[in-house]
């Protein structure tokens, strides 16, 4: 049976940064309470007409090319995680597949929002291990910009987010012990209504989009902030277990936690509880603010660029988002 790893990483970020000085011009917020409560300090925004959320992690994905070694007709597969495709149908994985000029190659559209991109790392690796396919592009992008409102209505949500994007090459291989150990996945839809972007809904009279719906602010994003954190630090530290166990390691034996980057607060109450030295969990979100199914491929490349990951790490990947949908992927470098 072969095994998988990841053998290329990239990633891309708007050029449009935005401070959390420069909310506080546009609703009733401050710099001093986005740091305290998130960890952010700045974001990038995307621009329109230079960047979709298909072409970003277009740009990713050949950075990860590149470091792969791999040409674009060596893929067999896109694997696409979003919840803000550039169209309501088709899905973003073949408007990436055009931008990279590949045909035919299946694509595979995942709607797991902050866990998306280990869901699509885990597609992949369940059909790298079948022997279906020997090469995957596994992407996770985002533009969430433009669904916030930068308005004192908007403002619990509109701090938070961010756009950007990551993408890996995920490859056979035959070296036992080596590359993705093992993939764990949950979900729960009790609470899916408080994490949500409801409109446009297809059950509703015209999507709901009628007259007097921007106004309303039913088009908005809604969180339901002190649940999702309750339930994210519960669910971060069982994926994490359940995967150490699996494996037979504890929490000792990680080199690197690389978490979804939903907040500061939630990263850190998850490293305390691992008992982790700071240097050895990745964070990142007071640069980029929360990218959702971007942000743990953002974050991992930018720890390998940094030299952080070293050959023969034991590297945990955990998320948790709207569904509520969590995770985790162990990796052996
Ligand atoms: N600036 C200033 N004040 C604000 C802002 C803002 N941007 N947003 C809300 N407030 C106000 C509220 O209106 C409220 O005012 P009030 O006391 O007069 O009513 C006050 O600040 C406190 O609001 P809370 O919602 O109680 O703030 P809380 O301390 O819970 O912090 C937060 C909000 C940061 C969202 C927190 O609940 C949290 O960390 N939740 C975890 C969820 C999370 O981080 N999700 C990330 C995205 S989802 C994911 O990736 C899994």
């Amino acid at each position: 049976m072969p095994f998988s790893k990841i053998t290329g990483l990239g990633h891309y970020v708007p050029e449009n940064v935005v401070s959390n000085n420069q909310l506080s011009n546009l609703m009733d917020t401050t710099d001093e309470w986005i740091t305290e409560r998130t960890g952010i300090k700045e974001r990038r925004f995307f621009t329109e007409g230079k960047d979709t959320v298909s072409n970003m992690a277009a740009r990713a994905a050949k950075v990860a090319l590149e470091r792969a070694g791999k040409k674009t007709e060596d893929v067999d597969a896109i694997i696409f995680a979003t919840l803000s495709p550039d169209y309501y149908f088709p899905g973003a994985g073949v408007l990436m597949q055009r931008e990279l000029g590949i045909s035919k190659i299946p694509c595979f559209d995942v709607r797991s929002q902050c866990a998306g991109f280990l869901y699509a790392l885990s597609i992949a690796d369940q059909y790298i291990k079948s022997g279906m396919y020997k090469t995957i592009l596994v992407a996770g992008s985002e533009i969430q910009s433009n669904m916030l409102e930068m308005s004192d209505r908007g403002r619990t949500m509109s701090v938070i987010f961010g756009d950007g994007a990551g993408a890996c090459v995920v490859e056979a291989h035959e070296e036992k012990g080596k590359g993705i150990l093992s993939t764990h996945l949950h979900s729960d839809g009790t609470h899916a209504e408080e994490l949500l972007l409801k409109l446009p809904s297809s059950s509703m009279f015209q999507r709901g989009l009628v007259d007097g719906i921007k106004e309303s602010g039913e088009i908005l994003p809604y969180m339901n902030g002190k649940l999702v954190f309750q339930y994210a630090v519960k669910y971060f530290m069982e994926a994490i277990n359940e995967a150490l166990e699996f494996n037979n390691y504890t929490q000792s034996d990680v080199d690197l936690l690389i978490p979804h980057q939903a907040n500061a607060r939630i990263t850190e109450y998850v490293r305390k509880e691992m008992n982790m030295p700071p240097e050895k969990v990745i964070s990142n979100i007071h640069k980029y603010g929360n990218t959702t199914a971007a942000s743990i491929p953002i974050a991992f490349t930018e720890a390998w660029e940094e030299g952080k990951v070293k050959d023969g790490d034991l590297i945990a990947l955990a998320a948790f988002g709207s569904g509520f949908v969590w995770g985790s992927v162990l990796i052996r470098w």
